[in-house]
């Protein structure tokens, strides 16, 4: 049975975030052979281009996670109609020096969880333009945009809700497909 690793790329820092319970969900969700990595990112200074030469530990770590992978998983909030900057801090450091981007042919999942009734729309619609230029394919539909509602997690961070979960569960498999159909190219 061929195993697929999938980075994840959360877009919180926040110790009780949503976004973070939405990624831990959605790998419960999965078939056994996706295995989910966390790629940490709090501890990438911030990207600078002279640094290109000589990048620090954490960065070759979250190039050496994503270039193992055969997919990557983004699961981001929006903050301030886009994404938070410390996701695009780690896009930036693993796309470089020119030439080397850790990013190029991995299939993309884009899916977020906010307070706002619009659900993460703007942020991933941002995104989706980042990750055009990285040429990575990224899954069109179903589109997921998550709004919080009273008991969208359980305490055992499962989806408490149904139609939340049933919804979830179409859009993994439409994911962990997308992924098991790039890995035969
Ligand atoms: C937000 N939030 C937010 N929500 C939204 O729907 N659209 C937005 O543009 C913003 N902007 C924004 C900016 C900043 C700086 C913060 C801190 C928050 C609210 C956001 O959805 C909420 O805090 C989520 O809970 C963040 O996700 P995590 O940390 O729970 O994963």
């Amino acid at each position: 049975m061929d195993t697929f690793r999938i980075a994840v790329m959360i877009g919180s820092l926040r110790q009780d975030s949503l976004n973070r319970k939405l990624a831990l969900a959605l790998a419960g969700m999965a078939p056994p052979e996706f295995k989910f990595h966390h790629c940490r990112i709090d501890d990438l200074p911030p990207y600078n281009q002279d640094d290109d030469g000589r990048p620090p530990e954490p960065v070759r770590r979250l190039k050496t996670e994503i270039a193992d992978a055969q997919g990557v998983l983004f699961v981001t909030p929006e903050y301030n109609r886009s994404i938070p900057g410390v996701l695009k801090n780690a896009i930036d450091h693993a796309s470089r020096p020119y030439g080397q981007s850790a990013w190029a042919g991995k299939p993309a999942g884009v899916i977020g969880v906010s307070v706002g009734s619009i659900g993460t729309a703007m942020a991933q619609q941002h995104l989706r333009n980042i990750l055009a230029y990285l040429d990575m394919p990224t899954l069109g539909q179903p589109e997921a945009f998550i709004a919080n509602r009273e008991g969208l997690f359980d305490d055992k961070g499962h989806v408490g809700l149904d139609d939340s979960r049933r919804f979830l569960q179409t859009w993994m498999d439409r994911y962990t497909a997308w992924v098991r159909d790039h890995a035969k190219m």
